[in-house]
């Protein structure tokens, strides 16, 4: 016994001696004194030879030589600078993955990237103007004088009598054919502004224009442009489309684009009113005057735009009834368009 106790107390004064900055020699000491197979597990394991009425003289000095041993470990890794427990170790690499959040795009955005990038393919770059309009560039310059009886389905907000928040993005139309030169074709998404709150209007939302002026564009060149637009965005080919007759001052003539839907649940008989077609963009040739009021010679060139709505397309697409949804960032709502990207 009296030479287990010496023992004890070389150690210790090995434990109390030791000092080391080096990572290779604190982990030396550690196996050494702590390991599994250490000083300490032996000397644990001597304890049951040791007599009873000694055990607790023994068992105390142990102790001591523990706490001696694992606070020199602890001190000597907080100075080299190596973290306490050794992370390789507590590590478990055979554990499957866990997800983490992943934010997602809101479904304006999704629609409004696949439009761009469809276009974007056609040779159509993205174009901006601002959303606090003069009254020229919203009204006057696209055909719509003041008295204009078009101006009544307008709603709009007005700061003054010369400026107010734009009412559509054909106001970028002019923007880009006044800072450009034909030929061009722009593509101009953007947040509009209208005095109109219900289910199906909200008094700010999304749309996209589209702008062609070249030599020689006719209704066919529109067509097909909005026919191939059509077939990707909702990927199909076989979907069928109608342009009907309409009026919109700043084209000539003027058309509103169709698409089949279908009339296969009573869903697509409430949104098609009992049609099957479903009307989804304003487009036409532009008109003569208004190439003149940007500077451009209608003699010489000609041109196509298009208009269309964002969330009217993701009420359709998605199958929401009230738009007021895609501005309540719920996201209960929000989060079902994540596997839509
Ligand atoms: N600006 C129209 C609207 O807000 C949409 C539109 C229709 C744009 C026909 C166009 C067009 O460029 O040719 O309802």
């Amino acid at each position: 016994m009296e030479q287990l106790i010496d023992q004890i107390q070389a150690h210790l004064a090995e434990v109390e001696a030791f000092q080391s900055n080096d990572p290779t020699e604190i982990e030396n000491f550690r196996i050494k004194f702590l390991g599994k197979k250490g000083i300490l597990t032996g000397l644990f394991a001597s304890f049951k030879e040791v007599p009873n009425d000694q055990k607790k003289a023994f068992g105390q000095q142990l102790n001591a030589l523990k706490i001696a041993a694992t606070n020199k470990l602890e001190e000597s890794k907080k100075s080299s600078g190596t973290k306490s427990s050794n992370p390789a170790s507590t590590i478990d690499f055979s554990r499957p993955g866990q997800p983490i959040d992943v934010g997602s795009l809101h479904p304006i955005s999704i629609l409004r990237n696949r439009v761009i990038d469809i276009f974007s393919q056609l040779g159509f770059s993205l174009s901006a103007g601002p959303e606090i309009e003069d009254d020229w560039h919203n009204f006057e310059a696209l055909n719509i004088p003041s008295h204009h009886p078009a101006r009544a389905m307008h709603d709009t907000f007005y700061f003054d009598s010369n400026h107010l928040l734009r009412t559509h993005t054909s106001s970028v139309q002019i923007h880009a054919m006044e800072k450009s030169t034909a030929p061009l074709r722009v593509l101009a998404p953007g947040r509009v502004y209208r005095c109109d709150s219900d289910p199906t209007h909200s008094p700010m939302f999304h749309q996209i224009e589209g702008l062609c002026v070249d030599k020689e564009i006719n209704f066919r060149n529109l067509k097909w442009v909005l026919n191939d637009f059509i077939h990707k965005f909702f990927d199909s080919n076989n979907i069928k489309t109608r342009f009907s007759p309409s009026y919109f001052p700043f084209t000539e003539p003027s058309a509103e684009v169709d698409i089949y839907w279908g009339l296969e649940t009573e869903v697509d008989y409430r949104i098609t009113k009992g049609t099957g077609w479903l009307e989804i963009m304003g487009c036409g040739m532009v008109d003569p005057n208004v190439l003149k009021n940007c500077g451009i010679d209608p003699e010489e060139y000609s041109g196509f735009a298009f208009g269309m709505g964002i969330e009217r397309i993701a009420m359709l697409l998605y199958q929401v009834g009230d738009i007021r949804l895609f501005f309540e960032n719920d996201m209960r709502f929000l989060e079902q368009f994540k596997s839509t990207l």
